[in-house]
């Protein structure tokens, strides 16, 4: 059990979750038949998996509570709740599960888009906890392409004052990866898979396709 007041330092760090169970529910969402409601499911599924792993080191401290037998001091979560923040629209896949695991989280939400000329992103919408700088945050997005997205998102939650900050997605190109922590160094990153590289349209290969499509079957 940690002590209550520490994350442990996993700064520069890219974490690849090879979870039996995730690489299996990957690979059925990758297929490119997989339907738009069994890739919500599989996406879902494997949020709540990857919840598990990124909040693994979350501080615990004692609490007195009584068992059927006994008094005890049990551990229970330290500090303030964690915050979940999806950027818009596929890291909403991950939510629910993430939530389903951690239900007392808040959520900021994070809307951008990528120009498909500049692959710049674009901000929408941006709402998060008045308290989000004295939080853990925890960016949801399936996909790590260019980065432009994920660095967008957390340069946005650095201005609104937050210091402790992961990443999560499915599938993080090498290039992605080199911008993201060129940028943001300090923040670490879990993965489900460091996929080949980019093509010129800036989509991951093999990747999956575009996330927020399949998800909620636009294309
Ligand atoms: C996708 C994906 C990421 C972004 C990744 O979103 O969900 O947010 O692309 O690419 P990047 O690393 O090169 O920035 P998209 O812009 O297609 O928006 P959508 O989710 O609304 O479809
Ligand atoms: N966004 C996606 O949804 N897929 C990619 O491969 C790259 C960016």
């Amino acid at each position: 059990m940690t002590d209550g007041s520490a994350l442990t330092n996993l700064a520069g760090q890219v974490i690849v979750v090879d979870h039996p169970l995730v690489q299996h529910k990957l690979s059925l969402l990758r297929d490119r038949t997989r339907s738009t409601q069994g890739f919500r499911k599989l996406l879902n599924e494997i949020g709540m998996l990857l919840a598990y792993e990124v909040t693994r080191d979350l501080p615990l401290q004692l609490a007195d509570i009584e068992t059927p037998l006994a008094p005890m001091r049990a551990p229970v979560l330290a500090g303030k709740k964690l915050v979940f923040a999806p950027i818009l629209r596929a890291g909403m896949g991950f939510l629910d599960g993430m939530l389903e695991l951690v239900p007392s989280a808040r959520v900021a939400h994070i809307g951008l888009y990528r120009d498909p000329g500049t692959l710049a992103a674009v901000e929408y919408y941006f709402k998060a906890p008045p308290d989000v700088a004295e939080r853990l945050v925890i960016v949801l997005d399936p996909m790590l392409a260019t980065a432009n997205s994920a660095v967008a998102a957390v340069d946005r939650l650095k201005e609104r004052g937050c210091r402790e900050l992961r990443l999560v997605c499915l599938l993080a190109a090498p290039e992605g990866i080199a911008h993201f922590h060129g940028v943001h160094p300090e923040v670490p990153i879990w993965t489900a898979s460091i996929d080949s590289h980019l093509d010129s349209h800036g989509y991951i290969v093999p990747g999956l396709g575009d996330a927020g499509d399949r998800m909620f079957g636009t294309r």
